[in-house]
């Protein structure tokens, strides 16, 4: 369970969802997205990178982020990518080893492994949850049903 350390354990999973309404508070739209970027990136040691997307057309724009540095990948179209699978299958995807993934778009060098958590609005992805991690398999299927969780709550205050 080494690589396991840093990973989100259930209790602190629970706690989290709690923590992030009050750090949402009232907002709604691009102002509680930015607030739910801050708050997992800064909350769990395992996110080293959050996004979130939002579906335009046939692409995925960034929409609001948080971690040490900005990704040059601000437009993915859907399709492409990890983000742009996720998106495409209305799936979350979790990837331990972005190295051995063919569809990986690198943002940064020391991204390990990676998690997609699509947002859905009346049955349609109108977004995505995306979390580079500088671990190998740094997320489980908590941290898949927790951020599966969190998109429900954007999705809840989308605009
Ligand atoms: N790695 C993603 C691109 C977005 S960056 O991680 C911020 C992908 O493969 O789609």
């Amino acid at each position: 369970m080494k690589a396991s350390l840093n990973r989100l354990a259930r209790e602190q999973a629970r706690e989290l969802l709690v923590k992030l309404d009050a750090a949402v508070g009232g907002s709604r739209g691009k102002a509680s997205r930015d607030a739910m970027v801050k708050f997992l990136n800064s909350s769990v040691p395992s996110y080293s990178w959050v996004g979130i997307y939002l579906v335009e057309g046939k692409d995925l724009i960034l929409d609001a982020w948080a971690g040490p540095a900005a990704t040059e990948h601000t437009r993915i179209p859907i399709g492409k990518g990890v983000c742009g699978f996720a998106a495409k299958a209305g799936k979350t995807e979790i990837v331990s080893d972005v190295s051995k993934d063919p569809r990986y778009l690198q943002c940064f060098l020391s991204t390990r492994s990676e998690i997609v958590v699509p947002i859905f609005s009346q049955g349609s992805v109108v977004g995505e949850i995306d979390i580079d991690g500088d671990q190998l398999d740094a997320f489980s299927s908590l941290d898949r049903e927790f951020l599966e969780a969190v998109a429900r709550k954007a999705a809840s205050i989308w605009s």
